[in-house]
């Protein structure tokens, strides 16, 4: 082998801790948590993969840099995707360790606690060791009320999934057994922000857990991604593990959607009739074209939020979900219509089948027309 040739052997272990981080835009942060995972993992054979979502600010460069010379250190690029959560199932996937830790990049998480974490997890018969801001010892260093107010009621949101107590179910740093994880990874909603919640909510039965207090520390490089869209992904997720082994969460924020547009239509109807004086055709061509744009518009924002329209995309999104309405609509008079005229068939089943009909059509078709996957 000559010097420059930039292959290094393998080390002859395998690793007993993969520690996953995912990463968005945190290149001044990846040499300081090296350096402190190299620290307190010593003794340990640990792996670390960063899962980046194609950050822009050189983030792999980074870990490409250190990678190159220490094969512990490892990288997932991933493209055209997000989440916290998807990132560290992925991470997780990728590894053969035994032991799994998912921890931010971002030197919030204090490294110290995750050697008790290990030894919790390889000498005591924990399943989960949970990093815990909400037990004796812990904290949230230097939040301000808003943000601790909206932790502690997300916490206690999240009971209602929990069948067992947890102090900090909203914890992104944690270190679970992989054959734990392995029989969660099938149910898991994979939604937004919060695996730790996703990973308890979907195990068959409740983990033995232990939970080690950390105080949150304050982000000294890079900024935060906490924006609008964590408040309703992490609703997704509730509703997800509440009902979604019934009807998938999508559907219901759609349909929830519709029935504003009904609302919405009767308004505009009426105020065509009384207001404007218009004759009820037009009133109601008027108060349907609202309707249409209004549904589209929050369907655009909420429920597929992650595939939103942009720009010209909208003007092409508000044409195809319009003529897919069109169709649903006539599907739907043809459906009720015929039903109301068998025999034995009131209005109003009539009338209700004829619209569960256009709303499965107006779904199903414009969640691959409108706002097909990218
Ligand atoms: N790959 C990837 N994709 N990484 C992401 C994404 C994403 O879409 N969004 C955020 N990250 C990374 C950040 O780069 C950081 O390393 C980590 O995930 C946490 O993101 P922050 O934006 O710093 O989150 P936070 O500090 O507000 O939230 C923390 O507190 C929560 C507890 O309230 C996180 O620790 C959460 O894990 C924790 O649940
Ligand atoms: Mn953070």
């Amino acid at each position: 082998m000559n010097d420059s040739n930039p292959v290094q052997p393998r080390p002859a272990t395998a690793p007993d801790l993969c520690v996953v981080i995912p990463v968005l835009n945190e290149r001044g942060n990846i040499g300081p948590l090296i350096d402190r995972l190299r620290t307190v993992l010593d003794g340990i054979a640990w792996e670390v993969i960063f899962v980046d979502d194609d950050s822009r600010d050189g983030t792999r460069d980074a870990v490409a840099a250190i990678g190159r010379a220490d094969p512990r250190v490892r990288l997932l690029h991933r493209i055209g995707r997000r989440g916290l959560s998807s990132a560290f199932i992925e991470g997780a996937q990728a590894t053969l360790a035994p032991y799994i830790a998912a921890m931010d990049g971002d030197l919030q998480h204090d490294e110290r606690v995750l050697p008790r974490m290990f030894s919790a997890l390889r000498d005591d018969g924990i399943e989960l060791a949970i990093g815990s801001r909400y037990v004796e010892g812990g904290g949230t260093g230097d939040w301000d009320a808003r943000r601790a107010g909206m932790s502690s009621l997300a916490t206690r949101l999240s009971q209602l999934v929990l069948r067992t107590p947890v102090a900090d179910p909203m914890s992104g740093f944690f270190m679970i057994r992989r054959d734990t994880f392995d029989r969660a990874v099938r149910h898991l909603s994979a939604m937004g922000f919060k695996i730790l919640l996703d990973i308890v909510a979907s195990l068959p039965e409740p983990p033995r857990i232990r939970e080690l207090p950390y105080e949150f520390r304050s982000r000294v490089s890079g900024e935060s991604k906490l924006d609008a869209g964590v408040l309703r992904d992490y609703l997704m997720l509730i509703l997800d593990k509440l009902i979604g082994h019934i009807v998938p969460v999508r559907f219901v924020l759609f349909a929830g959607v519709g029935a504003l547009g009904i609302a919405a239509h009767l308004v505009v109807l009426r105020l065509g009739l009384e207001l404007g004086r218009l004759p009820f055709p037009d009133a109601q061509a008027l108060a349907t074209a609202c309707a249409i744009v209004g549904n589209f518009t929050l369907n655009n924002i909420f429920t597929f939020r992650e595939r939103r329209l942009r720009g010209w995309g909208l003007v092409r999104g508000l044409i195809t979900f319009s003529a897919i309405c069109s169709v649903g609509a006539a599907g739907n008079i043809g459906v009720s219509s015929f039903l109301f005229g068998s025999a034995h068939s009131s209005w109003w089943l009539a009338g209700i089948a004829g619209a569960v009909m256009s709303l499965v059509w107006n779904y199903a078709v414009s969640s691959v027309i409108t706002w097909r996957r990218g």
